[in-house]
Parts: structure tokens; C-alpha cells; sequence
């Protein structure tokens, strides 16, 4: 049993699911499962999730990892593949590929003059940059990319098409709008399938659900909303960070806490020093004032985080003891509260723990 624990619900994660396909109704589900399923653990969670209609990932050793696993469901590799050799394994492991540059498009037509008589049936989902500038063809390459594309024999000539918002999490910026309305002109001339919605479109843009929808934060029970938390649309938090209290420690008025001295007490109290630190993943930009739960109490860190241990102020009236849990972040203390409190993401935060942290499931 390691120090620091992240406990994973497959209840939470099977309710997030179902709440998703709610949501959505008829949309099909791509469950994203990239970064080893959001710091999650990336075949256990496909195991929960196998009733998906497809798997993102970002990168080609993703794909493959679920495919050594036996798993059989589609995988949509969302980055799509880096170079020509890579589309050989594309087809042998029958997985989707997104192509997002005429340059990938260049890569398949090598790649169908060196194997001229291959029979498969790649497919490829083509994605077009409406503004996230990033990764995707511009508009106006759309019409020869599918050209070029539709004279490739090992494609599948049912081409569907992506794009990505930049900024789905703010209901009051209207360039989520332009960014839908853009793409659904561009491709209304054309046949394939359509999908437009990470969690954020899913939860605040009805209009992006389309054919299929990408859900990656809302599996695990976290809000991608600014300002919002998973709880208020009805997710439950999947992970549950805890370790324990291993000294209290009195301390007088005026003296300081940890490297750097950068916290002063400004009363007598008492401080418990508690086994988690960046060396865990935790942030150490978590700022004097963070929560975590002792005893189903809030209490706040003081002092900087170092590497093996958090220091926080119980003050005088506590009932802590030496070896009580203490949760970080989960159900009753919002992982999105703590990634303000560090000035990041709690996306950052899911998935930034290290190997000293064990990842158990439990039902
Ligand atoms: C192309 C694409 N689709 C979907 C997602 C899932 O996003 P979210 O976790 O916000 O649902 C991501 C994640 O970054 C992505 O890159």
C-alpha cells in the first residue's frame, strides 16, 4: 500500500457514461481515453467503457496498447498518424485516422504508390480547422484534400469530418457559434458522418452534437465549464486523491512554515504534516488557503508544497489525529476547486500524478 492513494469509481465513471448518452441522445459516443485515460488508468477504463461506439487517442501507442488488450472496439487515433510508416500499422490494427494537413494527405498518396495492389479500408476522418488554429486543413483546402483523398484504393471512400473548439467552456463567448456554423457549411455538400463536441460542447452547445461526440473530462466526473463543477450538471467525480496525517505538530504565534519561509502562523496552532507532494503529482503552485478534507472537515494548506509533504493549519479546536486519511480532491472536495486554488486545470491535475501514486479500482 503506497502513501498516496487515487481511488477510481467504476460506478462513477458507468453513471458519467450514461449521463453523457443522455445528454446527447442519439449521438454516438467517442469515450477519449488518451494520457492513459486522463491519468486514470487506460484499460481498466476501457474495460468500464467498452460499451462505447468508439475510443479517441491522441497517439499512435495509445491505440495499440488497447489493441494488444483484445480490445475490438473502433479507435479513432485524433492526432492523427505522424509519418507514412505509421499507416501500414494504421491498417494491420484496423484503426481510424484523423488527417488534418494536405501534407498527411501527400503521406497516403506515397504510401498508395508504394503498396499498389494493398485491398483495405482505411478510414479517415477529415478534419478542418475552424479557428482553433492548431491542427486541421483550412477551409479552403477542403475541396482538394477530398479529391486527393477519394483516388486512394485502400481508403474508405465514406469520408467524415471533425473539427475542435477552442473555447466551448465559455458560454459567453459567441466564437464556438462561428466556429459551428463555419464547419456545418463547409461540409453540407458532403456525405460523411460529423463531430464537432469535446465535454464542453456536450454540456453547453447542443447544436455540436452531430453524429458523434467526444467526451474526454466528463468521463471522469469533472466540469470543463468555467467556474462550474462536475456535481452541478450531475457527474460524479471518479478519482479520489488521498494519503494521511503523519505529525501535528504545536506551533507558536510569528513562527514560520516550510522552505522559504513563506508563511507565517498569526496565532498559536496547530499544523499537520501530511504525506503527498509534487514528488506525487500534487501542485506545488497550490496556494496558502487550498482545502483538504480531514475527517470530513476543510482545513487549509499552509506554506509551499514540497515534494514529499503538505503542511496545514488545523488550528486549535480540531479532532486530527496522527494516521487519519486525507483526501485531496474527489467527491466531496471538487478537483476544479483545487486546480483555481493552483492556477491550472483540473485536467492538469487528473493526470499529472506520478508512479509513486496508486491507481486502484474499486466498484
Ligand atoms: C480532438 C479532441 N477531441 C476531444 C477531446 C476531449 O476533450 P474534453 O476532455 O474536454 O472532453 C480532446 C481533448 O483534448 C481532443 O483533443
Amino acid at each position: 500500500m503506497s502513501a498516496v492513494n487515487a481511488v477510481i469509481s467504476r460506478k462513477a465513471v458507468r453513471h458519467n457514461f450514461k449521463r453523457i448518452k443522455s445528454i446527447v441522445k442519439t449521438s454516438r459516443v467517442i469515450s477519449v481515453l488518451k494520457a492513459n485515460a486522463y491519468g486514470h488508468g487506460v484499460l481498466e477504463m476501457a474495460r468500464i467503457l467498452v460499451d462505447s461506439d468508439a475510443f479517441g487517442v491522441a497517439r499512435l501507442e495509445e491505440a495499440l496498447e488497447l489493441r494488444n488488450a483484445d480490445f475490438t472496439t473502433p479507435i479513432l487515433l485524433m492526432e492523427g498518424f505522424f509519418n507514412t510508416a505509421d499507416i501500414e500499422v494504421l491498417i494491420e490494427h484496423d484503426i481510424q485516422t484523423v488527417i488534418h494537413s494536405l501534407e498527411q494527405v501527400s503521406q497516403l498518396e506515397a504510401f498508395a504508390k508504394a503498396h499498389s495492389t494493398l485491398t483495405a479500408n482505411l478510414k479517415v476522418w477529415l478534419k478542418i480547422d475552424t479557428g482553433m488554429n492548431r491542427l486541421g486543413i483550412a477551409p479552403s483546402q477542403l475541396d482538394e484534400a477530398l479529391a486527393r483523398i477519394n483516388t486512394l484504393g485502400f481508403v474508405d471512400s465514406k469520408i467524415n469530418f471533425m473539427t475542435h473548439f477552442s473555447c466551448a467552456d465559455d458560454l459567453d463567448n459567441c466564437f464556438t457559434s462561428e466556429q459551428m456554423s463555419q464547419f456545418y457549411t463547409l461540409v453540407e455538400p458532403h456525405d460523411g458522418e460529423l463531430t464537432l463536441a469535446n465535454s464542453a460542447g456536450i454540456i453547453a452547445w447542443p447544436d455540436s452534437h452531430a453524429d458523434w461526440v467526444r467526451p474526454g473530462l466528463l468521463l471522469y466526473g469533472c466540469s470543463p465549464m468555467l467556474n462550474r463543477i462536475g456535481e452541478q450538471d450531475d457527474f460524479i467525480a471518479a478519482m479520489t486523491l488521498s494519503t494521511s496525517v503523519i505529525a501535528i505538530k504545536p506551533l507558536a504565534k510569528g513562527e514560520n512554515v516550510g522552505y522559504g519561509a513563506h508563511w507565517k502562523t498569526e496565532r498559536d496552532t496547530q499544523l499537520a504534516v501530511i504525506a503527498i507532494g509534487y514528488g506525487d503529482g500534487y501542485p506545488r503552485h497550490a496556494k496558502a488557503g487550498t482545502p483538504v478534507l480531514i475527517n470530513g472537515n476543510r482545513y487549509p494548506i499552509v506554506g509551499r508544497v514540497s515534494m514529499d509533504m503538505v503542511t496545514v493549519d488545523l488550528g486549535n479546536e480540531h479532532q486530527v489525529s496522527c494516521g487519519d486519511p486525507v483526501i485531496m480532491w474527489g467527491p466531496q472536495l471538487p478537483v476544479e476547486e483545487i486546480a483555481q486554488w493552483s492556477d491550472t486545470i483540473c485536467y492538469e491535475l487528473i493526470l499529472q500524478l506520478t508512479s509513486r501514486v496508486d491507481i486502484k479500482f474499486v466498484e
